[in-house]
């Protein structure tokens, strides 16, 4: 390896969102190593594989498990930059023991990839991939803020093992990163910056990501929610540009704390459904929100606790994304393409595996 050749480390590379950093990564020349937990899975890496076919010699793929202490120590051996992003993402109705299958992932990940950078003399920054969640737990806890409006000044104070386990994981690993950030002895030797996504939709390079994010999408697209959407609202934003965000605070020297990355507005379900159903010309999609008090009654088929339901439907707000865009430089692409790149993907995807 020639001295100028820059190598990183990309955990959880078999994901959607790591994919798409592997995938920069590599454009710009870079050497990658990429953590998976399991090579065997050929399957779940064979866009990895691909990548690895079309640059010879630049990619190199490790196994690694969040649980698993010492397991990132090897695969970081020379890098330079640590983009650490592997950590489950489920929707959080679908999830029966958030500490089990969320927030122990998420915590011990974190901990665990950062005991490695410790002890990795080569390591100068780590980009961890956090989300809006560790800004915010329930929608209405944004109506408490400065102007009612997401900014990253804040974390998350409500949510727990309990209602909110992911937003939970998210927050409390992005807390334990920080806390280790700080306790370097100065000057520090590893910079930490974090990328806090909102919900995130585009185009997927891996054809078996479970992620929250696809999965919602999967099911209005799959015809789940004939019926109507609940009023939900989210803040979206692009694969790519998450991606670019995670590569640019590497690129740029002055990138420091954490960067929301999502529209300045929040979206309705609603208005997410009527852009697929006429991208689509899907009469599966639906068009119509559902009531609030048909929702509120269904909540307990939904596995949504009436708590969730009044802290989160009917809550638009709005989002404070100016320093992804002054210090990274992010231009956000409109959501009609996002959404028509996604259903394009979505229809491949379908495609192969029926
Ligand atoms: N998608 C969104 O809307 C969104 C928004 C904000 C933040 N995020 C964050 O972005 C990151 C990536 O999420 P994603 O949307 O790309 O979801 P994803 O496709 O499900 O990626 C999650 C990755 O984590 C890995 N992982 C899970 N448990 C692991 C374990 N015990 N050991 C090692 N690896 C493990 C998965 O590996 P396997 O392939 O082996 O399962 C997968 O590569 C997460 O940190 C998530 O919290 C996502």
């Amino acid at each position: 390896m020639t001295v100028t050749e820059k190598t990183s480390l990309v955990t959880g590379a078999s994901g959607f969102i790591a994919s798409h950093v592997v995938q920069q990564l590599l454009e710009k020349g870079e050497r990658v190593n990429a953590t998976v937990r399991s090579t065997k899975n050929k399957k779940k890496i064979q866009h990895l594989l691909d990548m690895q076919e079309q640059r010879p010699g630049k990619l190199n793929l490790y196994e690694a498990d969040l649980l698993e202490a010492g397991s990132f120590e090897a695969p970081m051996q020379g890098c330079s930059v640590v983009y650490h992003i592997a950590s489950p993402f489920f929707i959080e109705n679908k999830i029966r023991d958030g500490q089990k299958e969320v927030v122990e992932p998420a915590l011990k990940g974190t901990q665990h990839v950062l005991d490695a950078v410790q002890k990795c003399e080569t390591v100068e920054l780590v980009v961890l991939t956090s989300s809006v969640a560790a800004v915010f737990g329930d929608n209405a806890d944004v109506l408490e803020m400065k102007n009612k409006t997401l900014s990253a000044e804040y974390f998350n104070t409500t949510s727990s093992v309990t209602h909110n386990s992911y937003p939970y994981s998210k927050v409390v690993a992005e807390k334990a990163a920080w806390k280790l950030y700080e306790q370097q002895p100065k000057p520090r030797r590893w910079k930490l910056v974090t990328i806090n996504p909102g919900l995130v939709l585009g185009p997927s390079l891996s054809r078996t990501s479970e992620s929250g994010s696809l999965s919602l999408l999967d099911q209005l697209l799959s015809g789940q929610l004939l019926l109507g959407v609940p009023d939900l609202w989210f803040g979206v934003v692009d694969v790519r540009e998450v991606a670019t965000a995670h590569v640019r605070a590497a690129e740029f020297p002055d990138s420091h704390g954490r960067y929301i990355l999502a529209d300045s507005k929040t979206h309705g379900f609603v208005e997410l459904a009527r852009i697929l159903r006429s991208i689509t010309q899907s009469s599966q999609i639906p068009k119509n929100k559902l009531p609030n008090a048909l929702v509120r009654m269904s909540g307990p088929f939904l596995g949504l606790s009436q708590k969730w339901l009044r802290q989160n439907l009917g809550i638009p707000f709005d989002i404070n994304n100016r320093p992804s865009i002054d210090d990274l430089n992010i231009v956000y692409r409109p959501l009609e393409e996002t959404l028509a790149d996604h259903y394009q993907s979505w229809k491949s995807a379908q495609a192969l595996s029926g």
